[in-house]
């Protein structure tokens, strides 16, 4: 089965922040997870780099907007890497391949009567790239406007295209309960489903104010709107408009992952624009909450801007992944703490997983000659703990289905405590004396057992579950979910164990 997942294009009017690593480490969680279900995944990730905002950081650095925006999708090219994500395709919205798609899309409206000319008025957003109606405004401290989001908003009146999304109203509500699905969480839900109701004006798709944009087919004094330019980035990586291309089989995507502030686009114009243009709409839209660091908003004026690769080098990758999904129910908003982080690390990784796997590969290699020893007839404790092991499997799939990831690791969690209870109750360092045949059949108990942890976590840790599956003798070919159900050959070495999660140790000073 195909799985097609996104990350939203990141803007690069700035260097990439946690904010921005967070949404590619929790796509790349669900995207290797469908690759150990046995799915053929697409996962795309890329750069949003046309538009106003944009074209204004260029300027503020003194540089060519083409320029700057090669340096700056380098970056988030490079951010990608350092998160360990596993995407098979970047794209950037100033490539050939995108112009084309953006064009033939527009095409499409157009023959189909879904675009027209006429004049813009009304308040824009620069920081938002987004059109406010003046209901939605709110009063500032000094009485200026603002967007609903804090940013300021500018009058514009220029001529412009337009797209009938006024039209498209009554096809959206029927869409959406078609298909409760289609968003979530709830609150997300009820918040775009009131927006629609609401009432919904044709929406401007084109500008003439600035030149930093995609041309408009056939009249090359206006520039594509950048949210309907940078929404199509996920069908430009599917091959559109050649719908031929193998590539297209992954459309509809399966999954949109985007932030709280970007919903609407995702949720009303996108399905709006693809359905106007005779396209199948993306089957699902998630919309996840916002970091703050220490409890306060993240800001270049505050000074307390995460940057993704710092945080890498201080605690570790595996850590980082870990914390960002465990921390807080995907969906909510969280405060990234270094306490909290500190804590998780010790407390969960480095005691709970990285004790147990540790306690159980030095037995292993200190009395069981560094071999796996073979199954044995199972006693009832033997049988209660690997009976919940072998359900982990189905019950974190059933967990991030719903992309909740938290609730997945707090699944496999309730296996590690099992796993450590069961090791303390058979006290297998006990039995060496008493009875080493009954030793070597707890050992292989939790060989199995760490087995089907260490399996189901990779996605989340692929370094360090890659070496604990290693520790545990377990062939690289052999560690997909389907891979489960053949046991381990008894008689397999095992390397010698090594620590897999340092204890975060603070610094003297
Ligand atoms: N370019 C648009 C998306 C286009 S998708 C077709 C955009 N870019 S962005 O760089 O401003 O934001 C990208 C994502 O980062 C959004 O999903 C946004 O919610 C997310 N985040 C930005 N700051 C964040 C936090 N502090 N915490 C969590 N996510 C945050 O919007």
């Amino acid at each position: 089965m195909k799985f097609y997942i996104t990350t939203p294009i990141y803007y690069v009017n700035g260097a990439p922040h946690i904010g921005h690593a967070y949404t590619t480490v929790a796509a790349d969680v669900l995207a290797r997870w469908k690759r150990l279900e046995g799915h053929d995944v697409f996962f795309l990730t890329g750069t949003d780099e046309h538009g106003q905002k944009v074209e204004k950081a260029a300027a503020a650095a003194g540089l060519d907007p083409q320029s700057f925006t090669d340096r700056v999708a380098e970056q988030f090219r490079e951010m990608t890497a350092w998160m360990g994500a596993s995407n098979d395709d970047f794209i950037r919205t100033t490539e050939p391949r995108h112009k084309r798609a953006c064009a033939a899309l527009w095409q499409r409206l157009a023959e189909r009567g879904e675009i027209y000319l006429g004049e813009y008025q009304g308040w824009y957003a620069v920081r938002d790239e987004a059109f406010y109606a003046e209901s939605e405004l709110v009063k500032g401290s000094d009485g200026a406007l603002l967007a609903p989001s804090g940013a300021p908003v500018e009058w514009v009146r220029e001529p412009s295209y337009f797209f009938r999304l006024s039209a498209w109203q009554d096809r959206l509500l029927a869409f959406y309960d078609a298909h409760p699905e289609f968003m979530a969480p709830l609150s997300r839900r009820n918040e775009v489903v009131n927006f629609v109701k609401s009432g919904l004006q044709d929406l401007s798709i084109s500008r003439t104010s600035f030149r930093w944009g995609v041309p408009v087919p056939g009249d090359p004094g206006h520039v594509m709107y950048v949210w309907v330019d940078a929404l199509t980035n996920y069908i430009t990586a599917a091959g559109f408009p050649d719908e031929g291309a193998a590539r297209w089989e992954f459309w509809p995507a399966d999954l949109h992952l985007v932030g709280k502030d970007i919903i609407r686009f995702h949720a009303v114009y996108w399905p709006a624009l693809l359905m106007a243009a005779g396209i199948a709409p993306p089957k699902r839209v998630f919309a996840n909450g916002w970091w703050t660091v220490e409890g306060e908003k993240m800001s270049k004026s505050l000074g307390n801007v995460i940057d993704p690769h710092e945080l890498v080098s201080r605690y570790g990758l595996d850590a980082v992944r870990y914390f960002l999904l465990r921390e807080i129910p995907f969906g909510n908003d969280g405060s990234l703490s270094h306490r909290a982080l500190v804590t998780r690390m010790n407390d969960e990784l480095a005691n709970d997983l990285g004790n147990l796997a540790q306690r159980s590969l030095s037995l292993l290699a200190r009395h069981c000659a560094a071999s796996l020893p073979a199954v044995s007839a199972p006693t009832v404790e033997d049988e209660v703990f690997l009976a919940a092991a072998s359900a982990l499997p189905a019950r974190v799939a059933e967990a991030l289905d719903r992309v909740a990831f938290s609730e997945a690791l707090e699944e496999v969690w309730k296996i590690v405590r099992a796993a450590n209870a069961y090791i303390d109750h058979q006290a297998p360092w006990a039995l060496r004396r008493t009875d080493p045949p009954r030793m070597a059949a707890v050992l292989r108990v939790l060989a199995d057992g760490l087995r089907i942890i260490a399996t189901v976590l990779q996605p989340f840790m692929p370094g360090s579950m890659a070496r604990m599956l290693d520790q545990l003798g377990v062939p690289a070919g052999a560690r997909d979910l389907a891979a489960l159900g053949a046991p381990l050959a008894a008689g397999t070495e095992l390397p010698a164990p090594q620590a897999l999660f340092p204890r975060f140790v603070e610094d003297a000073a």
